[in-house]
C-alpha cells in the first residue's frame, strides 16, 4: 500500500446549512402561515440537518478500514453505552518500538460521513506525537447503533473516555481530546465534565462553533428567529468557559466558509483556561483546514509546550 495521500475532506456542517437552505428559505419568502409550516419542519427535520449520518451515500455501510491506509497495529471496537447502543471505534496503537509517550488522543469527527474518513488524520497524529488514537463513531454513525442527538452524542464520548480510563493498556495514559466542527462542541462538553480527574492533558479544537443557533443566525441572517426553535443546541460558549484546568489549542481556518471565523475567536475569547493558544490557518476552508500546511506543526508545538511539559 502506498502512503496515503493528504486526508481527504472531513466533511462538514455545510450539508446542515445547505439542507436548512431549503428549508428556511421558505419562511422567508412566504406568508406567515407557511412560514409556521416551514418551522415546523425545522423542528422535526433539524436532527437529519445537524446529523447527516447518510453523507455521503454509503456511510453506514462503507467504513475504511486502517489496512487501506497501510495501518496494521489497530483494533476495531465495539463499545457498549449505559443505554444499550454499540459504539464502533477504531484504536490505532502507539509504535512500540519509539520511544513513545504515555499519550492517546481521543478524535470526534464532524457532522458528516464516519471514522474511517478520518483515519488519515488519525495516522497523521500519530506520526506527529508518536500517541495511541481512539477515533470515535457517534451513535446513528457508521457501524455504530442508534440514532444521533445531542444526549446521545453526550453519551457516547463519556462512554468512549471511560473505556480508556477501564483498559488496563491505557493506565497512566495522559488523554487528549481532539474535536473537529461539530466534534469540537462534543469534545468540549466532555472535558468540562471530566477535567477535574486530572487525566485530561489537553483539548484541540478545530472551525467549531459558539452554538447551533449562533451558526445558523450567522450563516443565514434571515432566519434568525427560526433559529430559536432548534432543540439542539450545543451550547459551547457557555460549557467551553467552565473549563478551567485543561490548556486548550485553538486551530481556525480563516477561509471557513461553513463556520465564520469569529466563532473560534468568540470561543477564544470566552476561554478562561489559563494554558489557551490559538493558531490561524490563512488558507484553510471547513473541510480542508486539516491538510493546510502548518496544522500538525501546531498540534506538535502545543502538545510538547503546554501538554507535556506540566505533566508529573
Ligand atoms: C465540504 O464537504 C461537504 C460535504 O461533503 C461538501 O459538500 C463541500 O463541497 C465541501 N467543501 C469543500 C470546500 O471542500
Ligand atoms: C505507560 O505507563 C505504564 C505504567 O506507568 C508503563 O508500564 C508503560 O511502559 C508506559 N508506556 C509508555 C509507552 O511509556
Ligand atoms: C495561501 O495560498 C496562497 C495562494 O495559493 C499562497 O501563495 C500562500 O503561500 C498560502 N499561504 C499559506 C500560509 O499557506
Amino acid at each position: 500500500m502506498s502512503e496515503s495521500p493528504p486526508p481527504p475532506p472531513a466533511w462538514s456542517i455545510s450539508n446542515m446549512a445547505n439542507g436548512a437552505v431549503q428549508f428556511l428559505r421558505l419562511p422567508v419568502l412566504a406568508s406567515s402561515g407557511l412560514a409556521v409550516v416551514a418551522s415546523g419542519l425545522l423542528y422535526f427535520k433539524q436532527n437529519e440537518l445537524i446529523y447527516p449520518r447518510n453523507v455521503p451515500a454509503d456511510a453506514r455501510t462503507n467504513v475504511p478500514s486502517p489496512r487501506m491506509f497501510g495501518i496494521t497495529d489497530f483494533e476495531d471496537l465495539q463499545i457498549p453505552t449505559p443505554d444499550g447502543e454499540s459504539l464502533n471505534a477504531i484504536f490505532l496503537r502507539q509504535s512500540k518500538t519509539r520511544q513513545s509517550r504515555n499519550l492517546t488522543v481521543l478524535m470526534f469527527h464532524g457532522n458528516a460521513g464516519n471514522i474511517g474518513h478520518r483515519v488519515p488524520i488519525g495516522k497523521a497524529l500519530q506520526e506527529t506525537l508518536h500517541c495511541n488514537v481512539i477515533l470515535l463513531e457517534y451513535r446513528g454513525y457508521g457501524m455504530s447503533t442508534g440514532t444521533p442527538d445531542e444526549v446521545g452524542l453526550k453519551i457516547d464520548a463519556q462512554t468512549a473516555l471511560d473505556y480508556i480510563r477501564q483498559r488496563p493498556e491505557f493506565k497512566d495514559t495522559t488523554i487528549i481530546v481532539h474535536g473537529q466542527s461539530l466534534g469540537g462542541a462534543v469534545a468540549i462538553n466532555l472535558v468540562a465534565t471530566n477535567q477535574d480527574s486530572g487525566d485530561i492533558g489537553g483539548l484541540i479544537l478545530e472551525n467549531t462553533f459558539m452554538c447551533i443557533r449562533k451558526l445558523i443566525a450567522t450563516v443565514l441572517p434571515p432566519a434568525r428567529y427560526v433559529a430559536r426553535l432548534c432543540h439542539q443546541t450545543w451550547a459551547s460558549e457557555d460549557v467551553l468557559p467552565k473549563i478551567t484546568k485543561v490548556p486548550i489549542l485553538f486551530l481556525s481556518g480563516l477561509k471557513d466558509e461553513i463556520v465564520p471565523p469569529p466563532h473560534m475567536t468568540g470561543l477564544f475569547s470566552l476561554c478562561k483556561s489559563p494554558s489557551k493558544v490559538f493558531r490561524t490557518l490563512p488558507n484553510g476552508s471547513h473541510n480542508d483546514t486539516v491538510a493546510e500546511p502548518g496544522y500538525f506543526d501546531h498540534i506538535h508545538s502545543f502538545v510538547t509546550e503546554e501538554v507535556l511539559a506540566d505533566s508529573k
